[in-house]
């Protein structure tokens, strides 16, 4: 059983294709809003997502922390498109506050959808050297024989991440309407960024995107909603390398996306 956390698809991605044939691959935020307890038993257990700022998104967190999983093989792949720092020992340390005991964890290198630092066209084109099928077989090769190994993290790695937080950059959770905002006369009201969102952070009122102040979760800084607007509607206080251009994995369609992320 593979269970994943995506905002623009690469993880959905690989989820996907590290899955054997008939194993099932959830959607972690569906998951959590099943009603009932949160109890996984399998020959193997993968758990996949991305880095934020080197660290392991709240909801995967929080999924950890809420679900029992139950397998003599625990596995974490973290994606991420620039630099892991030491987010290897990050997940371990989240893991194991949540009492799990990871057999295998390592990161792998895709595109790199943070808008404020990144331009989506050139992260595109750097696709072939990011050699994402090769790792992939690396890690589906680990797997499959059950390999026991945590990648390393080196002084430079803990450095990174150490130099990152001293910025004192963080994620503000409230989507549209601080970390991110609606610009109402380009949004078109389609409704798009309130399917791809994994939180439920997103409302329509009066046809116009609106922080959903139901939302069961905060946001998570996945930035689904600002890569899927076709208006362009979405802005984000951090910045944006490119308005132009937007991303999402190309072996994922935006109805898988969404129904991935909040199953419609
Ligand atoms: C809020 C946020 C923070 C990120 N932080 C990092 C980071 O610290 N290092 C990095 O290399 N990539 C970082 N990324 C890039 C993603 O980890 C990477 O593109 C990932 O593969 C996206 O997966 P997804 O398509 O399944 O959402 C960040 C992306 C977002 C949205
Ligand atoms: S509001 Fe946007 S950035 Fe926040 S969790 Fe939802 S889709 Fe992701
Ligand atoms: S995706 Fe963009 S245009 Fe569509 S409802 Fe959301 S903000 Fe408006």
């Amino acid at each position: 059983m593979i269970l994943y956390f995506t905002g623009t698809g690469n993880c959905l991605y690989v989820a996907r294709e590290l899955a054997a044939e008939g194993e099932r691959v959830l959607s972690i935020p569906q998951e959590l809003r099943r009603e009932g307890e949160l109890a996984y038993a399998d020959d193997t257990i993968g758990i996949v997502y991305p880095i934020y700022g080197h660290m392991m998104p709240d909801m995967v967190k929080t999924f950890l922390e809420r679900a029992t999983l139950d397998t003599p093989y625990l596995y974490f792949v973290c994606t991420y498109g620039n630099r892991h720092a030491n987010a290897v020992e990050l997940c371990l340390e989240d893991a194991r506050a949540a009492g799990l005991n990871p057999a295998y964890v390592t990161t792998l290198l895709m595109v790199d959808n943070w808008l404020p630092n990144f331009d989506m066209d050139e992260q595109r084109a750097r696709i072939p050297e990011k050699k994402i099928g090769e790792n992939l077989e690396r890690i589906r090769a680990a797997v499959s024989t059950r390999r026991r190994w945590i990648e390393p993290v080196t002084d430079e790695d803990r450095a990174a991440h150490e130099q990152f937080m001293s910025r004192g950059l963080c994620f503000e959770p409230a989507a549209l309407g601080g970390f991110l905002t609606v610009d109402s006369e380009k949004c078109t009201g389609c409704g798009a960024c309130a399917k791809v969102c994994p939180a439920g952070c997103i409302a329509l009122e009066g046809g116009k995107a609106v922080r959903n102040a139901q939302a069961g979760f905060g946001c998570n800084a996945c930035l689904a909603c600002m890569h899927a607007c076709p208006a362009h509607a979405i802005t984000c206080a951090a910045g944006d390398k490119n308005p132009a251009a937007r991303f999402r994995n190309e072996h994922v369609t935006l109805a898988e996306l969404q129904e991935a992320n909040s199953g419609r």
